[in-house]
């Protein structure tokens, strides 16, 4: 049986990580197959070119395998025994990638491999399966198990990239395409889209190396009249070649005008939706951030998967830019309430630049962007909040907040004037005159604040966290996490509702929700689980 997809367990460092996720990619192959494909007779097969390491079979608009070898040379061993399909009454761009397609591997009766899942359970799947746990901190783990890339998702993320920079290589020979956000952040949920930028470091560093020997072969070289000007130039072009030879690549948009340009497309065998940006380091450096937090504590992670999944069903987050949280948001806003327990669960990015060694100097467009990369020298505080207690506390807090006055500064661990007029500040934790939060509007944030009260509201009623008094044999069972999952009391059809229960005003039901929250602090009781 072939060795599991992932990295060994020598990489801790963020870096490390990402480069062996990348070093991997580029000894694979992605293979559209036949939907009866034949495993044994496919590996023998592909065995001729070199030694197997891993492989995986999944499903998206037809069978795919992808297949890693262990050496580079079975990559090229195999490409020259493939042939550029001759096709009817069209004609095929010659470019030989590493997407190949294997139509027959014998007949016969054999048996079906397993299929690794690439798509997140429907919320269906997931209300059942929250409802099935015996206690909240369970669902929010589950959750976070259910919702989590895997180790074969993320290869695959980095197989695309590779199989794009195969493409900008052309042009760039020495570049290379990184994926960033909730890819590579651990905050990423199955189905979420590939974000990636476009790295030509290697160029401007093998550039350096090369000064004093007084030639230069660019003596006409091309200029743009600024450094975002030559970035549109390059992405059109690669954007250009992703649309015209990139096989797979669909629906290819040049969204050159944005703050930050990209080339948006759909890679059908994969199923992602592709993000190329370029020059874009500060972000890759805020996914390193998100990484570091998530690997702190379990519960950042399941905290920020539970926050998360509640925003998007409730509409709070939404797949369509607009003026709405988004989730980058969002998940330093659970970083910062994190950062505000007693004790703190997660350190302030300050003391995280603190601990930083020599190595970790980083400066990107003038922002000191350097945090620790050896975790062992982060000492954490033994806070043990349960996750129940942490998810209500959260909604409380946001709840709460004075946003018109404040705003979340994870830099600093605490709140701080808001330096503009913004709905939400949220200081960008990197470029610090920046809000990463600027696009959302009054009314969005209004409807984030009220959903918290709301959901502390149902967490201090008992009977939501009552596992047996929610069971009726007339309706899928939801209590605890997936009683929040239900329709918005303040949005018309109310939980109540759901459960069959006579409605009240929602006037009255509000009123009750802000009544309770008021008296909180002082009646613990509510909490126990009168209704
Ligand atoms: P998903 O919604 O799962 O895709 O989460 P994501 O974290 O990948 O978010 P998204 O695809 O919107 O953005 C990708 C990355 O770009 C984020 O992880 C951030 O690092 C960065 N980013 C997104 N939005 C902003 C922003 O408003 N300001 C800054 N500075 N960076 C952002
Ligand atoms: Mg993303």
């Amino acid at each position: 049986m072939a060795a599991s997809f992932g990295v060994s367990k020598g990489s801790t460092s963020f870096q490390a990580i990402q480069e062996e996720r990348r070093e991997q990619a580029e000894r694979s192959v992605l293979i559209s197959c036949p939907a009866k494909i034949n495993e044994k007779k496919f590996l023998d097969e592909l065995s001729k070119h070199g030694t197997i390491n891993k492989h995986f079979f999944y499903s998206s608009y037809g069978t795919y395998a992808v297949v890693e070898f262990s050496s580079r040379e079975s990559i090229a061993s195999l490409k020259e025994s493939t042939n550029i399909p001759a096709v009817q009454h069209e004609s095929a761009v010659p470019f030989k990638s590493r997407l190949l397609s294997l139509k027959q591997t014998g007949s016969g009766s054999h048996p079906i491999p397993n299929f690794q899942e690439q798509s997140p359970p429907s919320i269906n799947d997931l209300n059942k399966l929250l409802s099935e746990q015996d206690s909240i901190d369970e669902q929010l783990q589950c959750l976070t198990k259910a919702l989590q890339l895997t180790e074969e998702n993320i290869s695959l993320r980095f197989l695309v990239c590779s199989l794009l920079r195969d493409i900008a290589g052309a042009y760039f020979p020495e570049c290379i395409i990184r994926p960033f956000g909730s890819t590579v952040n651990s905050f990423g949920k199955l189905g979420c889209d590939l974000d990636m930028f476009l790295d030509l470091d290697g160029i401007y560093a093998s550039n350096q190396k090369t000064q004093g020997s007084g030639l230069s072969l660019e003596y006409q070289v091309k200029r743009g009249a600024s450094e975002r000007v030559v970035t549109q130039s390059i992405l059109s072009v690669i954007g250009e070649c992703v649309d015209k030879f990139g096989p797979g690549c669909v629906g290819v948009q040049k969204i050159l005008q944005a703050r930050c340009p990209l080339v948006r497309f759909a890679h059908q065998p994969s199923g992602f939706q592709c993000d190329l940006t370029a020059n874009n380091r500060v972000a890759m450096k805020s996914s390193e951030l998100l990484f570091l937090y998530g690997t702190l504590d379990p519960r950042v992670r399941q905290l920020v998967f539970s926050v998360r999944c509640w925003a998007r069903v409730h509409a709070i987050t939404s797949s369509i830019p607009g003026a709405w949280i988004t989730n980058f948001s969002l998940t330093v806003m659970v970083l910062f309430f994190l950062q505000q327990r007693s004790p703190p669960i997660l350190p302030t990015l300050d003391q995280l630049m603190g601990l930083a060694g020599p190595s970790d100097n980083c400066v990107i467009e003038g922002n000191d962007c350097t945090i620790v990369s050896d975790l062992s020298k982060i000492t954490m505080q033994s806070n043990t909040d349960t996750l129940l207690k942490l998810l209500q506390e959260f909604f409380e807090y946001y709840g709460n907040f004075p946003f018109k006055k404040s705003s979340i500064n994870i830099r600093k661990g605490k709140e701080e004037i808001k330096p503009e007029a913004s709905a939400l500040y949220i200081q960008n934790p990197f470029e610090i005159t920046l809000n990463i939060s600027k696009n959302v509007n009054a009314t969005q944030l209004e409807r984030f604040v009220v959903l918290c009260r709301e959901s502390a509201w149902l967490l201090q009623q008992g009977e939501v966290l009552n596992r047996s008094s929610n069971q009726t044999a007339d309706s899928v069972p939801a209590w605890g996490f997936a009683a929040l999952l239900l329709p918005s009391v303040t949005s018309g059809a109310g939980v109540k509702s759901r459960r069959k229960r006579k409605l009240e005003p929602a006037s009255s039901r509000i009123k009750n929700l802000l009544d309770s929250l008021k008296i909180k602090g002082a009646d613990t009781a509510a909490k126990k689980g009168s209704t």
